[in-house]
């Protein structure tokens, strides 16, 4: 459902509460086929008229716009004319029938249910990989009418997350596969307790969505937060997909080894050999294609590949295609477009450290453009991104919570942060309202280095939690 009808129902819900007599109105939307029988026993099962109509207010917030068309034709013909009147001027522009002609697919249902999952936008610059992507799809497709696992694994930066997230932009396959909706977990590396935390989150906003019943207390164990969620996935949400990102630890896959649908991403391809069900791996390539690293690079700076200097091609070949890297310079050069020749200097020099030392991918280049990055910022501005430490990898936070840390209004600190997400140092989840800015865990390498190890920086760990 649009972003303003949905506004306008939650406006008006205590109205809308109070008034309508929900059984009348759910005659004709199941007649117009926007209401299950199964959603309409649920909301009848309530005990009174007004949370019988809470509870049809809850299940229509989840739906489309051709929903909220049908309840407002449905209060016009119950002869509700003046709630109707509430949401006349947020009647969804589209015809129902528009719904499935967006661009590029992304119909308000399917940016509803990403929205809804915590799925991550594309990245500002984006090339697409039609081949990895169709491949990711198609295992999709295998888990139309089974559980099973799917795997998509390679080096650190090669793309994997962000070609996950992009597969799942798909009207079709989402609306087929998982009309029950996508559900995205950053996991990254964690101990148990912090395993326990996610799980806790994941139930809470499963939970969540469900009209009118109080949630439980959240589980205390991993065990119990297994059941729980075997629970609400298998009852609740049986045609979900479950994304686990960035999977470390097998610990982690036999925590969520639940018979459901999940696709995970990952740089170690064996993770999966310890779980139950069918298991389906996607590969994906450490480097991009020469031309399609060649389009980041000319996206990032003068739009055209042919008028890319010839640095650009050395430069490609220097990080091996690599889409973090080539992003990160892409980013530098947009800020300074007469500086070919020292990044690519700078990374042929290779004098950084690995920063995986179990992996024989040449992370030297990798270290070596993160730091370029936070070389070119501002003396003040280093010294802020600096404070950046305190962030875990890929937790969230508004501009607000480092409007306390440094003191600055959060108009100021949306500033400074829009020049770090610009030179791909920090990453902003615009599917939230207020942003949540985040960093990905090979910009902390470069942070940890360059942090200082003073007590003031511990205070404000401290201040950062207790926010
Ligand atoms: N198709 C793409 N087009 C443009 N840039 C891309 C693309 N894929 C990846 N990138 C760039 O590379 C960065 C790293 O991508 P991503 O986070 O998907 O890597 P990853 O393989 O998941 O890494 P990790 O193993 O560390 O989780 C992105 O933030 C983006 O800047
Ligand atoms: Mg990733």
């Amino acid at each position: 459902m649009e972003e303003r009808a949905r506004s306008c129902l939650l406006r008006s819900r205590s109205t809308l509460v109070k008034d309508i007599k929900a059984s009348y109105l759910m005659d004709h939307m199941i007649s117009d086929g926007v209401l299950s029988p199964d959603e309409e026993e649920v909301v009848l099962g309530k005990s009174n008229r007004k949370e019988q109509a809470a509870a049809l207010l809850e299940v229509l917030l989840r739906k489309d716009n051709r929903a909220y068309i049908s309840f407002y034709n449905a209060l016009v013909r119950e002869n509700y004319g003046d709630l109707a009147g509430i949401l006349h001027n947020d009647l969804p522009l589209v015809s129902p029938e528009a719904e499935k002609s967006f661009a590029d697919g992304c119909t308000s249902f399917l940016q509803m249910k990403l929205s809804e999952g915590g799925v991550p936008q594309r990245p500002v610059v984006f090339v697409k990989r039609p081949e990895l992507l169709n491949q990711i799809q198609k295992k999709l497709y295998q888990l139309q009418n089974t559980s099973g696992w799917v795997t998509v694994y390679g080096m650190a930066g090669s793309g994997k997350s962000v070609m996950a997230s992009e597969a799942l932009r798909d009207h079709t396959l989402v609306s087929e596969c998982f009309p029950d909706g996508v559900h995205w977990l950053s996991v990254g590396q964690l101990d148990r307790p912090d395993l326990l935390v996610k799980m806790q989150s994941l139930c809470f906003r499963l939970d969540q969505n469900q009209s009118g019943e109080s949630c439980p207390r959240p589980p205390s164990t991993i065990e119990e937060a297994k059941e729980r969620l075997r629970f609400l996935i298998l009852r609740r949400y049986p045609r979900s997909l479950l994304i686990l990102d960035d999977i470390w630890d097998s610990v982690v896959l036999r925590a969520f080894d639940i018979q459901c649908r999940v696709i995970i991403t990952t740089r170690d391809k064996s993770l999966t050999d310890s779980v139950s069900g069918l298991r389906l791996d996607v590969p994906v390539d450490s480097g991009l294609e020469e031309e399609k690293a060649l389009e980041i690079l000319s996206l990032y700076t003068i739009g055209k590949v042919q008028k890319l200097p010839d640095q650009a091609l050395s430069i490609v070949r220097e990080c091996k295609g690599s889409p973090l890297v080539v992003s990160l310079i892409g980013a530098l050069l947009r800020e300074f477009p007469e500086r070919w020749d020292y990044y690519l200097r700078q990374l042929q020099k290779k004098q950084f450290k690995r920063i995986r030392k179990s992996s024989s991918y040449d992370y030297e280049a990798l270290d070596q453009a993160m730091d370029a990055s936070i070389q070119v910022l501002q003396e003040d501005y280093k010294e802020l991104y600096r404070d950046l430490t305190v962030l875990e990898k890929d937790v969230k936070i508004p501009a607000k919570v480092l409007s306390v840390l440094w003191n600055l209004e959060v108009e100021e600190v949306e500033d400074v942060l829009q020049e770090f997400v610009n030179k791909s140092l920090l990453f902003r989840d615009c599917n939230q309202r207020p942003y949540l800015y985040y960093l990905h865990d090979l910009h902390q390498t470069p942070l940890k280095c360059i942090a200082k190890p003073c007590c003031r920086q511990s205070r404000r760990l401290t201040r950062v939690r207790s926010i």
